[in-house]
């Protein structure tokens, strides 16, 4: 069989190692029943390698991804690993900038069988996504933070964000052809949620306007809006009623978190940083250092980002074939956790990661 398509891998640190395993199991489980063939090519990156060659993202690296067909990431950045400056190795912000990466993919859906932290029994509905703008807002701010004031610096720091129209534009243009998508798929969803803080800020009105303008393009879409405290306050009273929200940079980074608490923690919370001709899917979470190297990671999210990847890149190349083996894979996690087959340490389980694996290999159609 020839080798369709070209996939780098970067597993960076931690548990982002370990999950990506699991993750690279069950893909070569499904590519030779589906009929397709991934070539995996690891590359370097991460705290650990920033670490042992000062190098965080070696230019190759970057390179390879910026030529592959899809990016399967694991997780970077180590607490104790830092710059000179006090931050963070953190190359996957990089990517999202350097490839242009604007639309973050959270889906945050309820597995069957898992025991959701929301007593309400509708808690089984939950499935939405949060499509997290990834190339401005307030991360804007990031590495061009003024420091001070005339007294010298240590009284004030400005961070400034920016919201731009091209920004708005692709990010709800993406936002209603997923609600299309998934509305093929389940008739009660296609319905977009603008999340922002209109009533303050300058940049979320005007970005809220933008979004009226592309949702008046989109008429047969369902499109309203929530601000984002009140969206907060609805995703722990009714988060069933949801189904694509997009939301500016830092709003969908904590709203992220929040979600994947809802689906019982990070290990269930998949992702994709998409952009037009580049893509990065990895779990939501980080390198976990107070699990990491124990094998009890929860390759969950991991292996649902793998099926994404296989959706994205099916769609692209119009190969129904991976489009049919994501669905496979998503099924196989749900069969597996529904009979309580996989129980990983995070829902009380002693299933560790290689077992977890196993078990949605074993519940492939
Ligand atoms: P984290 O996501 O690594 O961990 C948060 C909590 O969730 C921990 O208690 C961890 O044990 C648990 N957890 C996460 N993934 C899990 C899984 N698959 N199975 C079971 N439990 C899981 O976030 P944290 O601790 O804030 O960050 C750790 C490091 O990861 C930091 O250096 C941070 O900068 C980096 N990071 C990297 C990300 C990325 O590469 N995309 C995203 C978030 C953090
Ligand atoms: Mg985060």
């Amino acid at each position: 069989m020839t080798q369709d398509f070209n996939i780098v891998v970067l597993p960076g640190d931690g548990i982002g190692i370990e999950v990506i395993d699991a993750a690279l199991a069950v893909l070569e489980a499904v590519q030779a029943r589906h009929g397709f063939r991934l070539k995996f090519d690891h590359r370097p990156g991460g705290a650990h390698h920033y670490r042992d060659t000062g190098d965080a993202f070696p230019a190759a690296s970057m390179q390879a991804s910026r030529r592959a067909d899809a990016i399967l990431f694991g997780a970077m950045g180590w607490p104790d690993i830092r710059y000179p400056d006090g931050t963070e190795i953190a190359p996957q912000l990089d990517l999202r900038f350097e490839l242009d990466l604007y639309a973050g993919v959270r889906p945050i859906r309820a597995i069957p069988g898992l025991p959701l932290p929301l007593a309400a029994e509708r808690a089984k509905d939950i499935d939405f996504v949060i499509v997290r703008e990834s190339t401005e807002g307030w991360f804007h701010a990031r590495g061009r933070s003024t420091m001070g004031t005339s007294a010298g610096g240590d009284e004030a720091v400005h961070d400034t964000g920016e919201i731009t129209r091209k920004g708005c534009e692709r990010l709800f243009d993406f936002s209603f052809r997923l609600a299309r998508a998934r509305r093929a798929r389940n008739a009660a969803k296609g319905r977009v949620t603008c999340v922002d803080k209109s009533n303050v800020f300058l940049g979320m009105a005007f970005m809220n306007r933008i979004f009226h303008e592309r949702a008046a393009r989109n008429p047969d879409i369902r499109a309203d809006h929530c601000y984002i405290d009140a969206y907060c306050l609805n995703l722990i009273r009714k988060p069933w009623d949801y189904d694509v929200c997009p939301m500016e940079n830092q709003f969908g980074d904590i709203t992220s978190d929040l979600g994947a608490g809802l689906i019982c923690g990070m290990g269930y919370a998949p992702s994709a940083d998409v952009g037009d001709h580049h893509a990065v899917f990895q779990p939501s979470h980080g390198s976990a250092p107070d699990i990491a190297g124990r094998g009890i990671a929860n390759p969950t999210a991991a292996i649902l980002s793998a099926a994404m990847m296989l959706d994205w890149l099916a769609e692209r190349h119009a190969r129904p074939a991976l489009a049919q083996a994501a669905r496979a894979i998503e099924g196989a996690v749900d069969l597996a956790f529904a009979q309580a087959k996989a129980r990983p340490a995070d829902v009380g389980g002693s299933d560790g990661t290689a077992a977890v694996a196993r078990a949605v290999i074993g519940a492939l159609a």
